[in-house]
Order: structure tokens, then sequence, then C-alpha cells
């Protein structure tokens, strides 16, 4: 375990999610906004367990050669134990109020929102994110949404931050040479979902990937913690991080310490 970029505005720790979650001060965070590996893709359990990540979410014909990501190897029931212990350590970490928007894909949903609730979030709803561009499906329905299952440390005090949301977004997301991550989430819709969080909050993301929720987090105001596994993507979200907090860090002094 390591921290990658420690700052008064973003630090990311290199390691498990499990293993630094518990060192966070309890109360710290304002809001936990993450994309954990889905676990998902393939249709059975020898599927799920044996192929790599980038062979279940990336279509035979894409166009590049991202890096691999650790970690979506769990079938289902391992992943709901799982998942709950990570919602839990958020919690934990996460002031009475705070929001918890979690990614899943349709058929992680059961598994997410019980998740969701053993970890000890009130279960609040359900926001989908529509992907205007979804590959079709012979005989049946496309796949064109995602979810936000929505959570909170109990009761929310709406007075911190009087907001009304939408219930639903669309957002198409990275391609070609902007795409940095194999299951990379928009910017533009990590900043919406970001206002839920109280201007100059703390954003926590224990799946950081390439750094897209810091990103949002400091381009809207907020403060981010973030921690990523695999080491590829802790250095990509690195540099992401340090470009968007770009000429703020160079006024206010010598920038972020990274590891080498
Ligand atoms: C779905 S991706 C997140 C992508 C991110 N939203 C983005 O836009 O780049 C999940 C990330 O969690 C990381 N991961 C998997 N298991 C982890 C663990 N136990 N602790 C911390 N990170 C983990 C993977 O390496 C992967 O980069």
């Amino acid at each position: 375990m390591a921290i990658l970029l420690d700052d008064d505005r973003a630090t990311l720790h290199g390691g498990d999610a499990l293993v630094v979650l518990p060192t966070l001060p309890a109360g710290s965070v304002d809001l936990v906004l993450t994309d954990p590996p889905y676990n998902s893709g393939g249709r059975t359990q020898s599927d799920r367990t044996k192929v790599s990540a980038r062979d279940k979410y990336v279509s035979g014909d894409a166009q590049h050669q991202l890096a691999d990501f650790v970690g979506d190897n769990r079938d289902q029931r391992a992943y709901t134990a799982w998942l709950a212990l990570v919602l839990a350590h958020c919690l934990r970490a996460s002031r009475p109020g705070a929001s918890l928007l979690v990614f899943s894909d349709w058929r992680q949903l059961p598994a997410t929102s019980d998740a969701l609730q053993a970890g000890g979030w009130l279960w609040r709803g359900i926001v989908p994110w529509h992907k205007p561009i979804s590959r079709p499906r012979a005989g049946g329905f496309k796949a064109e949404c995602e979810y936000l299952l929505w959570g909170s440390n109990g009761p929310i005090d709406a007075t911190r931050n009087p907001v009304y949301l939408p219930g639903l977004y669309s957002a198409s997301q990275p391609r070609g040479a902007a795409r940095r991550h194999i299951t990379e989430k928009p910017v533009s819709l990590l900043a919406e979902l970001a206002q839920v969080c109280v201007p100059g909050g703390m954003v926590l993301d224990p799946f950081a990937g390439s750094g897209s929720t810091g990103v949002a987090a400091l381009s809207t105001g907020r403060r981010f913690v973030g921690v990523e596994l695999s080491e590829h993507y802790q250095q990509v979200a690195v540099d992401r991080l340090r470009e968007a907090a770009g000429s703020a860090w160079v006024a206010s002094g010598p920038g972020p310490s990274v590891a080498s």
C-alpha cells in the first residue's frame, strides 16, 4: 500500500480497497462515487472465473490495446459478499447523510442492491445511465443502460446541499484515443453525479481505475481520495489527476508528491 499522490485536494492510494479503506479517517467522506469491477459478463461460472476483463468487456472489433484490469473473476455470491464488505468500509469513512453512488450493469443489479444494503447503506433508488452508442442484439433488446444505485448513510440533511437532480442521464463512453481504461466512465456524467456532494466536499472512489471520478471531483470544486490496485492504472490516474488540478496546484506550492 502506497500513497501515490498526496495533496490537499487529491490523494491516490495504490493497493487493495479492503486494505486501504480501513485506514481512512472515519466520517471524512461526503460522497462515495464508484465503479467497481462488475464481475459480470460471460454466461456461465466458468466464463466468469476464467475470462479476462478485456475479453469480457471489449468487443472483438475494438481498435485498441488498453491494459487489462484485476479483480473481475468472482462468481456472483462472492461478488455480493465482497462488495458488501467494501461498502461497509466506505460507510465507516463517510459522514452521516453522505451519499453512495455505485455503478452496475443489468446482470449485477440484484447483487449490487444486496451488497449496498448489507454494507449498511440506506437504499434510495436507481439512476439509469443511458449510453447512446450501444450494440444491437439480434432478436431482443439492446443493453442500452448501465445503472447507479443510490444509497445514503442514514437520513440526508438537504439543507447542506439543496440540489434537485435528474433521475436519468445520457452520456457517451470515451472512444478512440481519448479512452484510457477498458470500462472508463465519462467525466461529463461523473461531474453531473458529483453535484450530490456538497461543494468543497470529499469524494471517495475505492476503484479509481484511470481516475475519471477524481477528474470530475476536481473539475467541479470537490476534493478526491481514490484507491487503485493495478499499477498501470495507478500511473494513468496520477497523470490525469495532476493535469486536472493543473494551474491550481502550481499556484499553491510545490504540488503533489508522486511516487517514482
Ligand atoms: C471498472 S474499473 C474503474 C474504471 C474507472 N471508473 C475509470 O473511469 O477509469 C475498476 C477498477 O478497480 C480496480 N480494482 C479491482 N480490484 C480492486 C481492489 N480490490 N482494490 C482496488 N482497486 C481494484 C481495477 O484495477 C479497475 O481499474
